[in-house]
C-alpha cells in the first residue's frame, strides 16, 4: 500500500511542497531510483536533521547518485545514495569478501550495499585520520552517506573538468601531491584508495580525494593490485600531460619495501 506520510516527507525533503517542480531532474531521479528503503532512510536522516533539504543533482552513476543538500543548520552537505539494485553486485561482493575488516557478508543485495556504504564511511574517516584531504563523513545509514560538501554554490570541479585550464606547474604540483597521498595512505594508513584518477580528485582549497568505496586496508589480499592500479593511473595520466614522472617499477618497489 502507498505510504502517503512517507511520500509527503520525501516531497518536503525535495522542496516540492513549496516549489512544485515535479518535472525537475531531482524529482525524476528520486522517483526512478529511490525505492522504499531509500525513502525511509532519507526520511530518517531528515528527522535527525542531517538532511533538511535536497536541492540538486551533482552526479548520476552506475552505482550511486550524489545530491547537493543542506542540513538543519543550513550547512551544505553532499548526499551519496547507493542504488539498492545494482548491476555491480558481483564486483561489490568480491571487493567486500576480500576485505578483512568486513565480517559477515549478507546474501541479500540490498544489505550488501549497506555494508558497502558503511565501508566507504569508514574509509573516509581513516583517510582523514592519516591527513589525506577527503570529504568529512557526517553520518551514514543503510545505503545513504552524508558528507561534507566540497564547493560553494556549485560543487568543486574534478581534475578532469579543469585540466584544460591548468599549466605545467599545476600538473607538477598535483602530481607530487597525489604521489604523496598514495605513499602516506600506504605507509602510514596501511590503506589504498584503489580508484585514484582525474575523476576522483576535486580541485578546491587543496585537492580533495573522493569516492572511497573501493578503498581498503593493506592486509586485504587485493591491496597490492589496487596499489598498482593507483600508481599506474597517476603516473600514466601525468606522463600524458608532459610531466617528468617516476619510474613505475622503481616507485612500486620503494612503496612495498620501504
Ligand atoms: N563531497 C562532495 N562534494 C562535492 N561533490 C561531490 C562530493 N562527492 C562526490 N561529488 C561529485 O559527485 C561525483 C560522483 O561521486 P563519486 O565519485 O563518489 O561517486 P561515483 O563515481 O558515482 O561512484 P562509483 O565510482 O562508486 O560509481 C563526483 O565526481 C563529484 O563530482
Ligand atoms: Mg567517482
Amino acid at each position: 500500500m502507498r505510504d502517503y506520510a512517507l511520500e509527503r516527507e520525501i516531497e518536503t525533503l525535495l522542496g516540492l511542497r513549496e516549489r512544485r517542480e515535479k518535472d525537475s531532474e531531482l524529482y525524476k531521479i528520486a522517483n526512478e531510483v529511490f525505492d522504499r528503503t531509500t525513502k525511509e532512510t532519507l526520511a530518517y536522516l531528515h528527522r535527525r536533521g542531517a538532511i533538511e533539504n535536497l536541492y540538486g543533482v551533482i552526479s548520476t552513476g552506475k552505482e550511486a547518485n550524489v545530491f547537493a543538500g543542506v542540513d538543519r543548520e543550513g550547512e551544505r552537505v553532499a548526499v551519496k545514495v547507493y542504488r539498492t539494485y545494482t548491476t555491480e553486485f558481483r564486483r561489490i561482493w568480491e571487493y567486500l569478501a576480500a576485505d578483512p575488516r568486513v565480517g559477515y557478508l549478507p546474501k541479500d543485495m540490498r544489505k550488501l550495499v549497506f555494508v558497502w556504504t558503511r565501508r566507504e564511511f569508514k574509509n573516509l574517516q581513516r583517510a582523514i585520520k592519516y591527513a589525506v584531504r577527503a570529504p568529512e563523513p557526517l553520518i551514514f545509514r543503510n545505503n545513504v552517506l552524508v558528507m561534507e560538501f566540497v564547493g560553494d554554490d556549485l560543487p568543486a570541479p574534478r581534475l578532469k573538468d579543469v585540466e584544460k585550464e591548468l599549466e605545467k606547474s599545476d600538473f607538477e604540483e598535483l602530481y607530487s601531491y597525489l604521489m604523496r597521498v598514495i605513499e602516506r595512505l600506504w605507509k602510514r594508513g596501511d590503506m589504498v584508495h584503489g580508484d585514484l584518477s582525474e575523476y576522483n580528485v576535486l580541485i578546491w582549497d587543496e585537492p580533495v580525494i573522493i569516492d572511497w568505496s573501493q578503498a581498503t586496508v593493506r592486509r586485504n589480499r587485493m591491496s597490492l593490485e589496487l596499489l598498482k592500479r593507483d600508481l599506474r593511473n597517476v603516473i600514466n595520466y601525468f606522463a600524458r600531460k608532459g610531466i617528468a614522472v617516476d619510474d613505475y617499477d622503481e616507485k612500486l618497489r620503494e612503496l612495498i619495501e620501504g
